[in-house]
């Protein structure tokens, strides 16, 4: 055969999804079910409930994604599969079915590492060359990586307690956004978004936190916790509001918000970029800084984020929107850079056990 070709399949979360992606980055077919819906109705995920939903979903989505590929089984050279970080109970359940499929057809498995694949997404797209910095915020994830090759990572900083789109989800709540009529089928991270550009981000003074620690890492949840005593004060002063109605002071609060977690991040991320450079990690005059996650998507921490690497001659790449969330092309595409690298293929997977919970 030509080309490597590699199936990947992803339940680390709350999405079902796989690929079949070539050598050279060609997208052959996809598929994804997302559970968005069921678990906003309950105001986060169910465990149980994710991995039901996987068990149901997981045979016809890799069945649409290779139909769609037009590639028989048979030429797959591998299949890779996310094991960790998750959800256990979700992990499972692409774990029993990749294990049993490389059975079945007597391929090789390349278990997957879901940051890495987040970080290694950008590569199917540009030429990026290592060594790159990477930054993921997502509603799960959110730390600073130096990328030094396929399965060689420099963590610089994480969040010590929540990321920050799980935070703009939780103050999204409290503003009842759901019930705005232009945000309503919005995420609590696009909601605050879209209505911060109606705000002035001056009104109420919140600030960054951890302003003078000396390192990389985040904090999102005293932060959130100041912002919900705000929302709570002015529900106090908005006499005579109903439960569920819109806070005058929305977009206020919103714009303030969004602006104290842009200068955060992009704070955090100037640190690590001037740590990189300082100790010669990072090229002096070309050095790439990735961002992805579905918080990456916001134009305004993205504009915070220009203004950092705009002053360090760095150049900034995000990946397009359906490839910055979780997707089964970036773990099929994990694959590929393993198989190129000659890293972590297994051919026998006798030893590989998983025993859900
Ligand atoms: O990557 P993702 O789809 O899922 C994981 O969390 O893994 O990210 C979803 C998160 C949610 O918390 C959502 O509120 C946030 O990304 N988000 C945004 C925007 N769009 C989605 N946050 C800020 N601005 C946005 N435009
Ligand atoms: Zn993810």
């Amino acid at each position: 055969f030509l080309h490597k070709l590699v199936l990947g399949i992803e339940t680390s979360c709350d999405d079902t999804a796989a690929a079949v992606v070539d050598e050279t980055g060609n997208v052959l077919g996809e598929a994804i079910h997302s559970q968005t819906e069921v678990h906003l109705k309950t105001g986060g995920i169910v465990p149980p409930v994710a991995q039901q939903l996987h068990r149901e979903n997981i045979q016809r989505i890799v069945q649409e994604a290779v139909s769609a590929s037009k590639v028989s089984p048979s030429e797959l050279s591998a299949i890779a599969t996310t094991i960790k970080p998750g959800l256990a109970l979700s992990l499972g359940v692409g774990l029993s079915f990749s294990l049993q499929l490389v059975h079945q057809l007597k391929k090789p498995f390349i278990p997957i590492h879901h940051m890495e694949a987040h970080a290694l997404t950008i590569r199917l797209l540009n030429k990026v060359e290592f060594p790159f910095l990477v930054l993921l915020i997502s509603g799960g994830h959110c730390l600073l990586a130096l990328v030094r090759g396929v399965s060689d990572f420099l963590l610089l900083g994480k969040s010590l307690d929540i990321a920050p789109g799980d935070m703009l989800d939780k103050v999204a709540r409290r503003l009842s956004l759901i019930k705005h009529p232009e945000c309503s089928t919005m995420s609590g991270g696009k909601a605050i978004e879209h209505l911060a550009k109606q705000g002035n981000k001056l009104h109420f003074d919140i600030k960054p936190p951890m302003q003078r620690a000396k390192n990389c890492d985040f904090s999102f949840s005293g932060l959130q916790h100041h912002v919900i005593d705000k929302i709570i004060m002015q529900k106090e002063k908005e006499e005579g509001i109903q439960k569920g109605q819109i806070l005058s002071s929305a977009a206020h609060i919103a714009a303030a918000v969004q602006h104290t977690i842009a200068c955060h991040i992009a704070k955090r991320t100037h640190r690590a970029i001037l740590f990189c450079k300082q100790r010669h990690l990072l090229s002096q005059s070309n050095a790439v800084l990735v961002v992805s996650g579905g918080v990456a998507s916001n134009l305004y921490i993205r504009k915070a984020l220009e203004i950092v690497t705009n002053a360090t001659q760095c150049t900034l790449l995000c990946p397009p929107p359906r490839l910055c969330t979780d997707n089964g092309i970036m773990i099929a595409w994990n694959g590929i850079e393993r198989l190129r690298a000659g890293v972590g293929v297994l051919h026998n997977t006798e030893g590989i056990r998983y025993e859900p919970k």
